[in-house]
Order: C-alpha cells, then sequence, then structure tokens
C-alpha cells in the first residue's frame, strides 16, 4: 500500500508543532504573557485545567526533539515564533533571549540537514495586546507586522520558508464567535471583524517579510473542511455551498482573489465598516506558496427539510472518528485539493497539518497506534492522488512531531507520532512514527 504513495524527490516530508503547545517555560528568558496564559488560567476554560506552562518543555529540549526528527528522516519542520517571546509587549522593546531561542533552534535544524519553516502567528498573540483590543484593534496587524520583519530580519538568511499566521478561521470564529480559544469572546460581529485585521495582518506581514528578506518564500496556513451536503436537495446543496464560502472561501477568496465571498457577506449581513480602501489588494499581496491544513469533513443539510422530501441515498458521516470526535474521511482531501486547485491559480501548495488523535497507550515503552497509521496512510494516498492529478503539491507535514497541549482539550488528546510521557518527559517513537520514517526512506530511496 505504501508503494502507491510517491512523491518527486524535492518533496518535503515534514512533522508540525506550535510554540504554545510545546514550549512550555512561560516565564522563562524574559517571555511576556500571552493571551493562551491568561486564558488557561481562567477557571473552565480548559480541560482538567491542563495548561502550557511545562507543556513537552521543548525550551529546553529542543535539540533532543532535533534529535527525533533525524531519526524520523524528516526534511522539513514548520514550528512557530512565540510572539511574546520575542516581542513582550506585542510592540515595545525586542526580547534578544527569546529571539535568541529561535535562532539556536533555525541553526540546528539546518545542521541537521532540516528545512525550517517557521509560521509567524499560531495564536499567542501577545496579552498587552488583547489589552487594547487584540484582533478587533486594526492596529494589531500592523504591530504583526513591524513583528515579522524584525524576526525577518534576524532569521531571514537562513529561513527561506515562512507563514505568517495560523488557521485565520480558527482565530477569528473559534476565538471571538465559539469562544472555545483565546480570547474566549462570543460576538458574531467581533469575529468577523477579527477576521478582517488577522487577514490584513498577513498580507502586511507578507509584505514586511518579503522586503526584509528578499529571497524569502512567505504564505498562509488555512483549514479547510471538505463539505458535503446530506442528499442532492436543492436546498442542502445551497447551504453546502455556504458552508463553504464561510469556513474555506472567506480566506481563500480574499488571499487568492482579493474579494469576500459575495453569498457569505449577505449572509453574515456584514457593512464592511472595518474594510479600507485598499486592504483588499494588502491582503491579496501574491503568496509564495499556500499552506492547506485538513483533518476531517463535514456533511451539512438545510434543516427545515425533512428526510422524507430528500432524493436518495443520503450522506451520513462514516465511521470511524478520532477522540476529536472528527470524522476518518480522507477522500476529503483529495476533494478539497481538486476543488481549489480548479476554482485558482494556486501557488505550490503545502499540506501544512494533517493528523488523527486516538487513544494512544504506552505498554512495555511500545505505542501500537495501527488507527494513526492507517489514518497517515490513507491521508497520504489521497494527496498523492491528487497530486498524479495535477495539484501542485510541495510538501507535508504530519500533525504533530509529537503529544502536546491541545488547546481547550489539554492533554487529553494525543496526536504525535512521538509519544510524551508528561511526568518524566521522555519522547518515545510510536509505530505510526516508524511507519512514517519508512515511507520517507523509501520516497528517498
Ligand atoms: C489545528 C491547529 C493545531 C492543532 C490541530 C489538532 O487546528 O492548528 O494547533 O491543535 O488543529
Amino acid at each position: 500500500m505504501t508503494s502507491q504513495i510517491r512523491f518527486p524527490d524535492d518533496f518535503v516530508w515534514g512533522v508540525a508543532t506550535a510554540a504554545y503547545q510545546i514550549e512550555g517555560a512561560v516565564d522563562l528568558g524574559g517571555r511576556g504573557e500571552s493571551i493562551w496564559d491568561r486564558f488557561v488560567h481562567t477557571e473552565g476554560n480548559v480541560r482538567n485545567g491542563d495548561t502550557g506552562d511545562v507543556a513537552c518543555d521543548h525550551y529546553h529540549r529542543w535539540s533532543e526533539d532535533i534529535e527525533l526528527m533525524k531519526t524520523l528522516g524528516v526534511g522539513g519542520y514548520r514550528f512557530s515564533i512565540a510572539w511574546p517571546r520575542v516581542i513582550p509587549d506585542g510592540t515595545g522593546r525586542t526580547n534578544s533571549t527569546g529571539l535568541g531561542f529561535y535562532d539556536k533552534l533555525v541553526d540546528g535544524l539546518l545542521e541537521a540537514g532540516i528545512e525550517p519553516f517557521p509560521t509567524l502567528y499560531h495564536w499567542d498573540l501577545p496579552q498587552a495586546l488583547d489589552d487594547e483590543g487584540g484582533w478587533l484593534n486594526r492596529e494589531t496587524a500592523y504591530a504583526f507586522a513591524r513583528y515579522a520583519e524584525l524576526v525577518a530580519e534576524r532569521l531571514g538568511d537562513r529561513v527561506k520558508n515562512w507563514w505568517t499566521i495560523n488557521e485565520p478561521w480558527c482565530v477569528a470564529e473559534v476565538g471571538y464567535f465559539y469562544g472555545e480559544h483565546a480570547p474566549g469572546h462570543q460576538n458574531r460581529d467581533e469575529a468577523t471583524t477579527a477576521a478582517h485585521h488577522v487577514l490584513l495582518a498577513h498580507g502586511l506581514g507578507t509584505r514586511a517579510i518579503s522586503s526584509a528578506a528578499t529571497d524569502a518564500k512567505v504564505g498562509i496556513v488555512i483549514n479547510v473542511d471538505a463539505v458535503d451536503p446530506r442528499s442532492q436537495h436543492p436546498s442542502d446543496l445551497a447551504i453546502a455551498e455556504l458552508h463553504h464560502d464561510l469556513r474555506n472561501e472567506w480566506y481563500l477568496d480574499s488571499v487568492l482573489l482579493g474579494e469576500y465571498p459575495a453569498a457569505a457577506v449577505e449572509e453574515l449581513r456584514w457593512d464592511q465598516a472595518e474594510v479600507w480602501p485598499g486592504d483588499l489588494e494588502v491582503i491579496s499581496t501574491p503568496i509564495d506558496h499556500l499552506g492547506i491544513n485538513y483533518y476531517s469533513r463535514r456533511v451539512v443539510q438545510d434543516s427545515t427539510v425533512s428526510d422524507a422530501d430528500r432524493p436518495g441515498p443520503l450522506i451520513e458521516a462514516a465511521l470511524p472518528r478520532t477522540t476529536m470526535g472528527w470524522e476518518v474521511y480522507p477522500e476529503g482531501l483529495h476533494d478539497v485539493l481538486i476543488r481549489y486547485n480548479e476554482a485558482y491559480d494556486l501557488p505550490p501548495v503545502y499540506i501544512t497539518e494533517s493528523g488523527a488523535a486516538f487513544p494512544d497507550r504506552i505498554i512495555n515503552g511500545v505505542v501500537q497506534d495501527e488507527p494513526r497509521r492507517d489514518y497517515l496512510e490513507r491521508h497520504f494516498k489521497a494527496a498523492a492522488e491528487a497530486h498524479a492529478a495535477g495539484v501542485p503539491l510541495h510538501g507535508y507535514f504530519v500533525w504533530s512531531l509529537m503529544d502536546n497541549f491541545e488547546w481547550q482539550h489539554g492533554y487529553s488528546q494525543r496526536f504525535g507520532l512521538v509519544w510524551v510521557d508528561y511526568k518524566t518527559q521522555e519522547r518515545t517513537i510510536k509505530d505510526s512514527g516508524r511507519w512514517f520514517a519508512d515511507l520517507v526512506a523509501q520516497n528517498l530511496a
């Protein structure tokens, strides 16, 4: 089966993580407070009261973690840089110790032959900026661009591939509408405002990085859902298209075409007061590559239609599901890649995250995680098919290198190719990690 997963020699086989989920050391090296520090220490926000205070202690164990990546044989590492480590209050003084940490990490990766793919914003906004309105305040976008420029000036001689923002949908919708992520607001209009400012930050940041490091390749990471209508009933079809617009194309259209999808704008009754002249040109600044995060599919329906009125067959979300409750649906990865390759003139695409949480157990030092191996195999296969059909896919980063702090779910969800014992910080490569290492080795042989 793995013989069906073949990519060209220059394909980037990678793993991904994010700063707040692995680093720990939240009070060390002059790091400032982030909105996630505040959020996790507010009772009721995170399962079991877990926090990222220690996480995987990667801040101290980064070199051991590079060794793990070498063992897996990966050629790329997508990690994130914590803004509050670099500029503790978001706009003021640069913290050279914090910047120095990433400097060391980048050097270590390059020495190991692993290409760094840093993300500048994976959700840990400096708390001081949230005190001024966070993503509801347009100034945050300008502050992001200054931060991006600073980091690119320092690391741009060695880092060639950059991501501005991770998953703008999550930043805006999960942070400002669902309230499940920091800063935990629940307001529809705020989410739309936040989304616009996050996208503006992406555009300004792209320009800042490109001017600070002229040979940099810059892009954004967008999470996409596969979407299927429950039936071919016209109302179900219309709901599915609207879901695509609100969830995926809001971000893809604005970044790639310079416009927001009209049907979604109308659905939200958005007056666009925060859109200034020229904003969409900034947001659609050409990108060098596009990151797609894919986990699952949604089956949607018009709830006012009864099943008796639907033409068959009805689509049911399939089993199994991961412990996140997400349907395992590899065909969806293929579907979204094909759909968006037809809809846009895509730059090089990377799968910047894909992976699954399952109820792993470690027994005598072994983690037999067959469901994850199967998940990965089927998703890599779907990606290879899309690539063969012409999608310009240049790399694939598994989420995640190792088990880590999964946001509002705390440590209850294990996504790693590597098991982490949170008491001892011992790392153990899972069976899926060994399988992945074999897949990479076979492709590079
Ligand atoms: C994505 C996030 C990532 C991780 C995975 C499971 O939405 O980007 O940090 O939590 O989900």
